[in-house]
């Protein structure tokens, strides 16, 4: 039996939840202090998790291995006062379960043994079932929140077909998305041809997440902000839009948040989604957030949070730097006197060279911030 089969079953055996102050935020019901978490929570900045990583040998055998994936997830939690979990794995499964051969080559991130450059790699890309190629990911997360047992509640995640798109044609991480591009704009019906079939896997996955236990979703769009801004709602949110819109059916009360670095321009693009939330990098003001969604909100749709957006540099600072930095952001995100709506977090994921201490400085700004 696989794990969607009996998932629904195990689901009301999860411990109720602890902690739902993300959760009221996200709903903008009161909440007795900011809800924070921090992308890529569980990582190479904790000497914890280089440990475990070492014991499972690689990234990969890491996230498929139940028991240690659950393990790192829950690192971070049991040093800092966080709010939420996150899923410990990847955004490229999908890629790699689709047989693009995924591998990390030490400094030079992800790599791809096949990526898709013509019409033959498009076709023999698979439809994937996601209950049987990426059925360790539906494992761990039921392994994660049987361990939360109701602490906090947990994200799962995926990549949005658009930041999927440029791993799999680039063949790895780009800084110039040569390739992707050149599709973009020399024959635009294959990049959507592809974009199709990613979003297809999409919705799958993170249907297949909630079902083995996640309480909330974000979509990573790491890469829409290198679009331009006509090209960002062609070939990225208009992909987004429709994953939020069918999970929305699949699970109405599953909360999304959507991701996009560099987006603060767009969040009149973003706000036109079922996502309860919009997740933001450091440069944009999150008081002109506020007042952008605000300005954009229509009688019908879902009210937007917004989650972030400190620099994740920030965290390179002294504990004085880190608080003043904290104060400022939440100053900003409660300018419009609305004391709620809104998710704390890094405007992206904390980098290796973090030091854990600052990160706690960070939490803990976060909690003693007076509403
Ligand atoms: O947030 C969490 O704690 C959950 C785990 C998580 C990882 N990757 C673990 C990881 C999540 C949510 C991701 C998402 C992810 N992966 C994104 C989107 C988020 C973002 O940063 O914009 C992207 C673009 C990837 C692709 C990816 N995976 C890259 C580019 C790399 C190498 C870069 C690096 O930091 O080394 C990875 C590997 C990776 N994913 C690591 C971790 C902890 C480091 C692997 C290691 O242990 O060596």
């Amino acid at each position: 039996m696989s794990v969607s089969d009996n998932s629904n079953s195990l689901k009301q055996n999860f411990a109720p939840l602890k902690n739902d102050r993300l959760l009221r935020a996200l709903r903008f019901e009161t909440v007795d202090t900011t809800p924070v978490w921090m992308m890529r929570q569980a990582g190479r900045y904790l000497p914890e998790y280089k440990a475990t990583r070492a014991e499972a040998g690689d990234f990969m055998s890491l996230c498929k291995d139940t028991a240690r994936a659950t393990e790192v997830t829950l690192q971070p939690l049991r040093r800092f006062d966080l709010d939420a979990a996150i899923l410990f794995s990847d955004i490229l499964t999908i890629p790699d379960a689709m047989g693009l051969g995924l591998y990390f080559e030490t400094g030079e991130g992800p790599k791809f043994k096949y990526p898709i450059r013509t019409q033959a790699d498009l076709d023999r890309l698979p439809t994937l079932d996601v209950n049987d190629s990426l059925d360790y990911v539906m494992r761990a997360v039921t392994s994660i929140r049987t361990a939360l047992n109701g602490q906090v509640p947990l994200f799962g995640f995926s990549g949005s077909p658009w930041t999927l798109a440029t791993y799999m044609i680039e063949g790895g991480s780009s800084k110039d998305y040569r390739y992707t591009k050149g599709f973009l704009y020399s024959k635009p019906e294959f990049l959507h041809q592809l974009l199709e079939k990613i979003a297809v896997s999409v919705i799958d996955y993170l249907d297949a997440q909630v079902v083995a236990g996640a309480q909330i979703l974000q979509i990573f769009d790491s890469w829409g902000g290198a679009l331009g801004h006509r090209q960002f709602i062609e070939f990225s949110h208009a992909y987004n839009k429709r994953i939020v819109a069918e999970l929305k059916v699949r699970h109405p009360d599953i909360p999304v948040v959507l991701f996009t670095k560099g987006g603060g321009l767009w969040l009149d693009t973003q706000a036109d989604s079922e996502a309860d939330a919009l997740g933001l990098d450091w440069t944009m003001p999150l008081d002109r957030a506020r007042q952008v969604l605000t300005e954009q909100h229509k009688p019908l749709q879902r009210k937007k949070a917004v989650q972030g957006n400190l620099d994740p540099a920030t965290l390179y600072g002294s504990p004085e730097t880190i608080r003043a930095e904290v104060k400022l952001m939440l100053d900003s995100a409660y300018a419009c006197g609305e004391k709620t709506g809104y998710v704390a977090n890094l405007g992206h994921g904390i980098t290796q060279w973090v030091n854990p201490d600052n990160a706690k400085v960070f939490i803990d700004a976060v909690h003693d911030y007076k509403l």
